[in-house]
């Protein structure tokens, strides 16, 4: 293993975290194996390389100086993630799903420029880290708050659109096209009113077709809707839409049985925490996120084979999880001395217990 210089710098909350290998020169710059992409370097030089993902897991800045780079507070945190939101963005798809971490005022200056970039909100979720996490440390007349035991990680889908309209309106500007009444798509779907007041709904009752469903509306909507029209329920205009294409217009999501959005978990410690290695006692990243709820979210939002981003890898524990789990994982980590650490564990995967 390679050595490191023992702390030259602190940042964030008055802690030591700087490491410094002896030379820049001795860290490689990419670790890789037949699942894993680790860069040494700025994720933004490297998103367009990378593999279309299915999830993007986002740990960046948090407005508290909490590594080189981080901001001084949740005001400068828009400017520093609008570059990356643009390009996830552009290599995104209808099936892409973003887990976006921060504190609660982090997350709710990000959300507009999300919303900005087409990805859609679905859920916030929240870490609570329990009492012991303050464990009677706070001076609650002192800090005049209620002492804040938690994270949140938001969950967002990238918008589908056809022909420039989210898919609700899409499907209702199709039947409407076939000059067929509403109440005719429950004929077509064999149902008895579940196909007007779910599929073809305009607010807020309205529900992503089951491809078998689709491909009902589509077949009836060809063969009675009104000739000219034809082809019905087409994103090219020239063939309708398979089942199988509609399936992928909507992000992967399977619910693991029993969780709420309320994620009960200590922070980090003890062997979990990666140290720094002349420092056994010294935790080497401030942020590192548990690997189960790494694992909680790739294994909600995707399967095996596809590709999970971490833009800002830390010690890479998204990449690892998604590595434990078969996926493939795309990260960079900008800061040499994280990279080192994180790709370090990579090389010791067995020793980690899920
Ligand atoms: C909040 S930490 C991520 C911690 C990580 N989730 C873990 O479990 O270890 C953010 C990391 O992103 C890195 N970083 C910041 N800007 C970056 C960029 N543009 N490209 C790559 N890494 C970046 C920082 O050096 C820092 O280590």
């Amino acid at each position: 293993m390679l050595q490191y210089i023992v702390p030259i710098s602190t940042v964030g909350r008055s802690r030591s975290r700087s490491i410094r290998p002896n030379s820049v020169d001795e860290v490689p710059n990419l670790y890789q194996d037949e699942l894993v992409h680790l860069f040494l370097g700025n994720s933004l030089e490297y998103y367009e390389k990378w593999e279309t993902p299915i999830v993007i897991i986002s740990d960046g800045a948090y407005g508290i100086l909490g590594f080189e780079g981080d901001t001084t507070n949740h005001l400068d945190l828009p400017a520093w993630y609008e570059p990356h939101i643009k390009e996830w963005s552009k290599r995104a798809t209808p099936q892409t799903t973003l887990w976006f971490w921060n504190s609660e005022i982090g997350w709710s200056v990000i959300h507009p420029i999300l919303e900005k970039y087409g990805w859609k909100y679905v859920n916030c979720n929240i870490w609570n880290k329990g009492k012991a996490h303050i464990a009677g440390n706070v001076n609650t007349v002192k800090i005049r708050r209620f002492p804040v035991v938690t994270e949140v990680c938001a969950h967002y889908v990238f918008e589908a659109k056809i022909n420039g309209m989210p898919l609700k309106d899409w499907l209702k500007t199709e039947w409407k096209r076939t000059d067929l009444p509403l109440k005719k798509a429950n004929e077509a779907c064999g149902v008895k009113d579940a196909a007007v007041r779910k599929y073809l709904d305009s607010g807020h009752l309205w529900y992503f077709p089951p491809p078998e469903m689709f491909e009902k509306l589509v077949a009836y909507a060809n063969k009675y809707g009104k000739i000219t029209g034809k082809p019905y329920f087409s994103s090219d205009g020239l063939e309708p839409m398979s089942a199988k294409e509609w399936s992928k217009m909507r992000a992967k999501f399977y619910c693991p049985h029993g969780y709420t959005n309320v994620w009960d978990r200590n922070a980090l410690c003890g062997s979990e925490r990666i140290k720094i290695p002349e420092n056994n006692s010294k935790a080497a990243h401030l942020n590192q996120k548990p690997l189960d709820f790494m694992k909680l979210i790739i294994d909600a939002s995707s399967d095996k084979g596809d590709a999970v981003w971490e833009p800002f890898g830390g010690l890479f524990s998204a990449s690892l999880a998604a590595r434990l789990m078969g996926r493939k994982a795309f990260s960079c980590e900008i800061d040499p001395n994280y990279f080192l650490l994180g790709m370090n564990r990579f090389k010791t995967l067995t020793s980690f217990l899920f």
